[in-house]
């Protein structure tokens, strides 16, 4: 989704911003732009459709000068990707230029005031209208800036982070947030915006999160100044953040994704570090040993999540339920937010999200919080505003992910989910000795099993490339790894373009087996649980109508082999930590049936990395 990034002080603005902005291209976008006031007093705004270099190259040449500027890359919602609807936009008078991250819900009716106010308009966009409604409130009451954003804001409904800069100005940035990310990174005598603290920890650990309905004044030569938009001061609130620049980088490898696969032994480590104790096989998660009673005494625990962290949240739904036996529900959020659910006191609402930025999720945390229901947050992005909207969480620590496919997360979420099942299930005594110590022992594991389930990358490449021919996949999968199905689909379709679906196995025969021929390739996860046999049994019945199958089965299984076309080998743990093993080489497989078919991985079409509008 769209990307803000803006500077003022001492520096030349608009390398930091051009920086900025290629670490923000993994969100997704179609457009991209700056603004700069210059030396002069000139306000300079460079837009184009296209990617950051497209930018640069549009820049050479250009008057480049000033050490205040924003800049933007846009993922279209309002008007089609061009260079008239990027960002920044200027307003009428080119005296303000604004970049926005959102929707302005409202933007129609307050298009149609201003036009009677005799303005027009250049873009299809709603941000331009925004830009505008602040100029004419700044002339109309002849008040300061801040004061128009205020004003003008508290006519808006929907979802903003903005980021404006004004010529008569050449000091300041006035930013807003509602529902949409944006923080402030402190450095000495300069300041630097972003909707994301990773796109400029290179240059502070300082940071300000800026809060829905609060304003940041950010003035080169005054302390930072955060108000409400009824003009109330907040409480100016710095916190640490330590990444470093590697895993902001692809160190080597072709795509982040691939980077992103292959690290998953090492993120494992860090996700599980300091919460099992390797020799008692103790598991410890303050977030559970904070709120004891809340997950003791909860009647039934909601999942609210979308895409892979939904997935994820399936698996959870299996390991809360086997090991604590509370009920789980998993909802998608964005039904959840919009369908008047029944939400008690005392259940328990988990948000999972990478990003933490999700504005359905975030949504539907908002709305369960309302409702009175404790919240948790499975989150990665340490300050994301899920993290900080929840009651408590356990983040998953497994590092920035910058390719848009969820892999890495993925792992850590369920990761996080099998020890946050452990620990209440050992709480609330549900869960025998001897199973919580195969499960935890298990996870300790966990790294080194990814190592060796890892090393089926070169057999997966060359499935791949047998596969590239095909148009649609079907992928199976039962009980723990129905789930790993799904995501094993939802990986293919969203990097390939490849249509693909996940069943449950059983579910075959009551329709989907009508689809089965030799262009209809299913994979299925036949590893050894409960309903290994049947899902077998399925394979077979594929096989006598002509499909093609790729297995995912233990190593040295000899009864599916004799039906499956191809094999994909994997060591067996645990039954319940099957769905990451098993999701590795189905990520492989999308990773390189994608590259085949010479695909954008880390940036497929249309998607965006964070979904910060609804
Ligand atoms: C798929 C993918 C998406 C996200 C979804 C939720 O690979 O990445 O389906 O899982 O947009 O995102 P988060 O987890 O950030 O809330």
């Amino acid at each position: 989704m769209c990307g803000i990034v803006g500077y003022v002080g001492g520096r030349d603005a608009c390398p930091i911003l051009l920086k900025g902005l290629h670490r923000l291209e993994y969100r997704g976008y179609d457009s991209a732009g700056v603004a700069l006031v210059g030396a002069d007093g000139a306000l300079n705004v460079y837009k184009c459709k296209g990617k950051v270099t497209d930018l640069e190259h549009f820049l050479e040449g250009k008057d480049l000068c000033g050490s205040i500027g924003i800049a933007h890359t846009r993922w279209a919602t309002h008007g089609v990707p061009n260079d008239v609807n990027a960002h920044p936009h200027y307003s009428e008078s080119e005296s303000i230029a604004l970049i926005h991250n959102g929707i302005i819900e409202n933007y129609r009716v307050l298009k149609d005031a201003l036009i009677e106010n005799g303005y027009t308009f250049r873009s299809s966009t709603d941000s331009e209208v925004l830009v505008n409604l602040i100029e004419y409130v700044r002339r109309t009451n002849d008040c300061s800036l801040l004061e128009a954003v205020q004003q003008a804001l508290k006519q808006v409904v929907g979802a903003y982070a903005i980021a404006i800069i004004e010529k008569s100005n050449p000091d300041e940035i006035i930013a807003a947030r509602q529902s949409s990310p944006m923080v402030v990174g402190l450095g000495k005598d300069e300041y630097f915006l972003s909707s994301d603290a990773a796109s400029i920890i290179e240059y502070t650990e300082d940071f300000v999160y800026v809060n829905d309905g609060e304003i940041a004044v950010i003035n080169r030569h005054k302390p930072l100044k955060v108000v409400t938009l009824d003009n109330h001061e907040s409480h100016v609130d710095i916190k640490k953040l330590q990444l470093s620049i590697s895993q902001l980088e692809k160190g080597g490898y072709p795509h982040f994704m691939l980077k992103e696969i292959y690290e998953q032994p090492g993120t494992l480590i860090d996700c599980i570090r300091g919460r099992i104790n390797a020799d008692t096989y103790e598991v410890k998660l303050s977030g559970v040993i904070d709120n004891r009673s809340k997950f003791v005494d909860a009647r039934r625990i909601i999942f609210v999540a979308c895409g892979t962290s939904w997935h994820a949240s399936l698996i959870g739904e299996h390991l809360i339920e086997s090991i604590c036996r509370i009920p789980v529900e998993v909802e998608y959020a964005s039904e959840f937010r919009y369908r008047n659910p029944i939400i008690r006191k005392d259940d328990i609402v988990i948000a999972v999200s990478q990003s933490g930025e999700t504005a359905d999720t975030l949504a539907a945390v908002e709305l369960a919080r309302k409702a009175g229901a404790f919240v948790f947050g499975i989150c990665n992005v340490v300050g994301s505003s899920i993290a900080r909207a929840t009651d408590s969480g356990a983040y998953i620590h497994v590092g920035p992910e910058i390719g848009v496919a969820s892999t890495k997360a993925f792992t850590g979420q369920v990761t996080v989910m099998a020890m946050l099942a452990l620990a209440v299930g050992r709480e609330k005594g549900t869960v025998s000795e001897d199973y919580y110590r195969e499960v935890s022992k298990a996870l300790l594991e966990l790294p080194a099993t990814l190592t060796e389930v890892l090393e089926v990358g070169g057999q997966v490449k060359d499935l791949a490339k047998i596969f590239t021919y095909a148009h649609n996949f079907i992928y199976l999968g039962r009980g723990y790894n129905y789930p790993t199905a799904l995501e094993g689909a939802l990986k293919l379709k969203e990097i390939s373009y490849i249509h693909a679906e996940g069943y449950p196995a059983a579910e075959m025969k009551h329709g989907p087996i009508a689809l089965i021929d030799a262009e209809m390739p299913t994979v299925a996860i036949a590893t050894p649980d409960h309903t290994y046999e049947k899902t077998a049994s399925n394979i077979e019945e594929i096989k006598a109508r002509g499909g093609k199958i790729i297995a995912v089965t233990a190593r040295g299984d000899e009864h599916v082999r004799k039906s499956a076309d191809y094999c994909i080998e994997v060591p067996v743990i645990t039954e319940c930590l099957m769905p990451i093993v098993v999701s590795i080489p189905l990520q492989l497989l999308a990773y390189y049936i994608a590259v085949y078919k010479g695909r954008n991985v880390d940036q497929p079409r249309n998607l965006a990395k964070s979904v910060t509008v609804e």
